[in-house]
């Protein structure tokens, strides 16, 4: 047969599904990737530093668990919720920090804080609804929430986090979402804390209007700097809390949970257990074994605020020494990430970015962070991945880009 007969009778391709209409694949540029190429300084991917991955402690804790009585249990299936001691674990540490009582019904563990925006999403979002989200934001809640086909409304987000009043001009205008996910300490891609204020102001607006604030929560433990916000669930009930063990044990155990209002703990572990039935029991056991070492967890945390602190202090101070006139970048206290503008004429953070990795170095533009309105003189570092001179060096690499665009 011809292959224009065989093609005749061929079925035509398969239609993705409308869902799939507003979602990327992941950064325009896939940045993320150039991590692999050693020659390439990466400060693109919000990757925990590779020295504060406890490798050891965590290999020898999974070796006691599938050494010991507890080795089959840990390789079997399990609750769709998570191990009750591990919820447990997670809602001692989350009533210290809200100050209010949270029950380990609430928690449901999931396979890291994205999964949790999915399984929420997928419990609470109907084709339509309206998410507000912070503007610029972290892509990939931004592609999630939009799987699920939610009308999206951006708030701008300044140096004290989401735009609170410009939220409350929306709802008074009339817009009624029925969610509002934000990262309200260390933000990612900016690095902003929203204020007490602000957060106060935020959970009086969700008990006004009825809608539930996403809190997401992957950096509140990396501060480097300052005191301690309250959370936004310490002045409402009306909160799901996003956490994670990603940036501070590793992104790879894939471990995060949801913290859920009582009323809805039941449908988003539905909407968990028949997508993957649960999150893996032995990565579960393994990461019991380790945080039921009196003093572990604790002594684990305090090592981490030094690292970043000198990577924050070494790329900020080789951006003021190589990058004056050229670049500025913010101060946050805490997180992977500083947030700069490029303030020489003429220069885009995209062109910056395509003459950055000719010369070895890579990081984010602002545009790829955007919801609605792409800055683009803006431009996200990560200063956690590397040690002070090779920061140095990469700025240096980042200086010579710029020159290149300017001559
Ligand atoms: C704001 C925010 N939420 C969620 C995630 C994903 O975290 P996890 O690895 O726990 O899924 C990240 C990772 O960079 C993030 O920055």
């Amino acid at each position: 047969m011809s292959d224009e007969a065989i093609e005749a009778i061929l079925p035509g391709p398969v239609a993705l599904a409308r869902r799939m209409g507003g979602v990327g694949s992941w950064m325009i540029r896939d940045p993320l990737r150039l991590g692999d190429d050693s020659d390439v300084i990466s400060m693109a991917g919000g990757f925990p530093a590779p020295e504060s991955l406890p490798a050891a402690e965590i290999g020898a804790a999974g070796a006691r668990v599938l050494g010991s009585a507890r080795a089959t249990a840990a390789l079997q299936y399990s609750a769709a919720q998570g191990l009750p001691e591990l919820r447990e674990w997670i809602a001692t540490r989350a009533t210290a920090q809200r100050g209010q009582p949270v029950h380990p019904d609430q928690v449901i563990v999931t396979a890291g804080a994205l999964q949790a925006l999915d399984v929420v999403s997928k419990a609470l979002i109907d084709p339509g609804d309206v998410v507000a989200i912070d503007d610029p934001a972290f892509p990939a809640s931004l592609h999630c929430l939009r799987m699920y086909q939610s009308e999206v409304l951006a708030v701008d987000v300044d140096d004290e986090g989401m735009d609170v009043d410009a939220l409350a001009e929306r709802l008074a205008g009339g817009h009624r979402p029925k969610l509002v996910y934000t990262v309200a300490t260390f933000h990612n891609p900016t690095g902003a804390t929203l204020t007490a204020a602000r957060r106060m102001r935020l959970a009086d607006l969700a008990e006004r209007y009825g809608f539930a604030v996403v809190e997401d929560d992957p950096y509140s433990a990396l501060r480097f700097r300052g005191e301690p916000v309250p959370p936004v669930s310490a002045y409402s009930d009306r909160v799901l809390t996003l956490g994670s063990f990603s940036k501070t044990l590793g992104p790879g155990l894939r471990i995060g949970w949801v913290i859920a209002p009582p009323a809805l703990a039941e449908a988003i572990t539905r909407a968990k257990r028949w997508s993957d039935l649960h999150t893996s029991t032995f990565v579960q056991f393994t990461l019991l074994e380790l945080l039921g070492q009196p003093g572990w967890w604790e002594a684990h945390l305090a090592r981490l605020p030094g690292l970043y602190r000198e990577r924050c202090a070494a790329l900020r101070s080789a951006v003021a020494t190589h990058l004056a006139g050229v670049l500025e970048v913010n101060d946050p206290a805490g997180g992977l990430f500083v947030w700069g503008r490029v303030v020489a004429a003429g220069i885009g953070a995209d062109d910056l970015l395509d003459a950055a990795v000719r010369r070895g170095v890579s990081f984010v533009s602002g545009p790829q962070f955007a919801v609605h309105r792409p800055d683009p003189a803006t431009l996200r570092l990560s200063f956690a991945g590397h040690p002070p001179d090779r920061l140095d060096l990469a700025v240096r690499r980042l200086a010579a880009a710029a020159a290149s665009l300017v001559a």
